[in-house]
């Protein structure tokens, strides 16, 4: 199995900030480049192309310092690091995004920002493992 791609999925979760760090760490070993994916969730219920367009623009300038942040850690440690930042459905915009990109490995944590910690592993992990054809490595909180 030969890893050039790898894609580390990105919510500002400490947990993905870890499965940004394994990713990272990969990449120095495997000489391979990281995509940061960030998706932001567009609601289902019929929202103006303007409401949508100004939650986009909210949650890149939310994520902008954290991946800044990431870019500096992996200019530290001589990887090439590139950030994305789409709208959708995160589960399938990261299964999407992985395919049609050539993607080698999808790195993300067992946990985000959501809430029910009964779970031992949140949903959006839960259906990327459960439905991609790419290899999908999950990095423990
Ligand atoms: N919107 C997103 N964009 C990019 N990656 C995401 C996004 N949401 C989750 N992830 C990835 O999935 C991992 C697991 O998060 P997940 O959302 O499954 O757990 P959770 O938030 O605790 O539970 P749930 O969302 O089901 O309430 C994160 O560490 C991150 O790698
Ligand atoms: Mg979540």
């Amino acid at each position: 199995m030969n890893i050039r791609k790898i894609l580390t999925a990105f919510d500002g979760s400490a947990s993905s900030q870890k499965a940004f760090r394994a990713a990272v760490d990969l990449a120095v070993n495997l000489k391979a480049k990281v995509t940061i994916l960030t998706v932001v969730r567009v609601p289902d219920f019929s929202p103006s192309m303007d409401e949508v367009e100004e939650t986009i623009d909210e949650a890149e300038k939310h994520y902008q310092p954290f991946l800044r942040e990431l870019l500096e850690y992996g200019q530290k440690n001589g990887v090439e690091l590139s950030t994305v930042i789409k709208r959708g459905h995160p589960a399938e915009t990261i299964i999407k995004y992985a395919t049609d990109n050539g993607i080698d490995l999808i790195v993300m944590g067992t946990r985000g920002l959501g809430g029910f910690k009964k779970m031992v592993i949140g949903s959006i992990a839960q259906k990327v493992v459960s439905y991609s054809n790419t290899p999908v490595m999950v990095i423990r909180e």
